[in-house]
């Protein structure tokens, strides 16, 4: 048996018995449980109702045996509480674009116990149900929140957000300083309300080259995690895209930096340091290939660790709806049996 507190001795890149392991969207569509509890709610139905969002919150929990749970929400649900409409479907659809400085004005900083309730709530629920789980919290980083912003929806290339970014570099920083202080309130609320760990996801900041990541974003994510009570809560930084960019992360003051499956898990522990853990790094595709493929990327992917301190085995993006659960299941246990070198 492992040691329950695997995850987060992890983040602190302190040793563990063997190597703990979450899933990024690992309450989603791919679980029958999920689609059932899905089959009578909306998705924002499921996010505002602490209830809901708690039990679906402990399926993976309960269904795959996963070393952490991670909140049932979205990173736009608290844009939301900034005034800006939104709806699924799946994917995020904002009722107008925010692409003027009336528009950025027109945003407001929410007070999170009064326009967010349902979120501390399950928070609170989780706390009492999880028993010996840790709970992750989590926020979308500001460019990837401004990418859907300035977009209206989700896109390709953003091209709006980088015309906005590119042309109106003054502006743009306003609102990724709204973003960034509305950010900093929503987690330490999320930490107050009882999560143990909080994910900062820049999904897209990949997309940026990376002397525009330094000018346009760091500066912000630098001041969001600054801005953070933590009072030990450790940080996990994840940037899709991260390869390129890796050296400016290091300096972000997160603990953890996630990483996606373009970068060697090697490479970028040598590139991090000692004192950064990193979490990462499967292909979410080869879920959908056989066990001994399975099993083979996951060997790989340890040795590529070498067995240091400081590892939180997870995919390099969310699962694929289409994922088989027998073959998640499969990852979990291989990860805890698998105890490399
Ligand atoms: O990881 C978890 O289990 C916690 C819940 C969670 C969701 N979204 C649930 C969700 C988390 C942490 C997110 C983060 C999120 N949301 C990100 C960052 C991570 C990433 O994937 O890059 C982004 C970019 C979003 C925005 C978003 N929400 C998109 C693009 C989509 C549609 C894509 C898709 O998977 O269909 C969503 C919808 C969404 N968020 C679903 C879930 C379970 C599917 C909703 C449904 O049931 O119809």
């Amino acid at each position: 048996m492992k040691e329950p507190p695997g995850f987060l001795a992890a983040c602190r890149c302190l040793p563990v018995t063997s190597t703990p392991i979450w899933i990024m969207r690992q309450a989603g569509r791919y679980l029958p449980e999920y689609r059932a509890v899905r089959s009578r709610a909306t998705f924002l139905e499921l996010c505002k109702n602490p209830e809901l969002a708690a039990n679906v919150t402990l399926q993976p929990v309960k269904v795959l045996g996963v070393d952490a749970a991670i909140l049932f929400s979205d990173i736009l649900v608290p844009v939301e509480a900034m005034g800006v409409k939104l709806d699924f479907t799946p994917g995020p659809v904002l009722e107008r674009p925010v692409r003027s400085r009336q528009a950025i004005d027109a945003l407001t900083i929410p007070d999170i116990e009064e326009k967010l309730p349902f979120v501390l709530e399950t928070i609170r629920i989780l706390r009492r149900e999880l028993t010996g789980t840790p709970l992750i919290g989590f926020c979308g980083a500001p460019f990837t929140l401004a990418c859907y912003l300035v977009e209206g929806q989700g896109s390709r290339n953003f091209a709006a957000c980088k015309k906005m970014m590119f042309s109106e570099p003054k502006l743009f920083h306003v609102l990724m300083e709204k973003l960034t202080t509305m950010s900093i309130r929503y987690l330490n609320a999320q930490i107050q309300a009882g999560v143990e760990a909080v994910q900062i996801f820049d999904s897209w900041g990949g997309i940026l080259a990376p002397a525009d990541y330094r000018e346009f974003v760091i500066p912000h994510i630098r001041r969001l995690i600054r801005g953070l009570d933590r009072g030990g809560v450790p940080v996990i930084l994840f940037v899709k895209g991260c390869g390129g960019l890796l050296d400016l992360i290091r300096d972000s003051g997160a603990d953890v930096i996630g990483l996606d499956w373009m970068v060697s898990l090697a490479w970028a522990r040598y590139l991090l340091g000692p004192k950064i853990a990193v979490q990462g790094n499967l292909d979410p595709a080869v879920l959908l290939a056989p066990k001994s493929r399975i099993e083979a990327a996951v060997r790989r992917i340890l040795e590529e660790n070498g067995g240091r301190p400081g590892h939180i085995f997870n995919l390099g993006h969310g699962i694929l709806p289409s994922t088989p659960v027998d073959n998640v299941r499969f990852l979990v246990e291989t990860v805890h049996r698998l105890n490399c070198c």
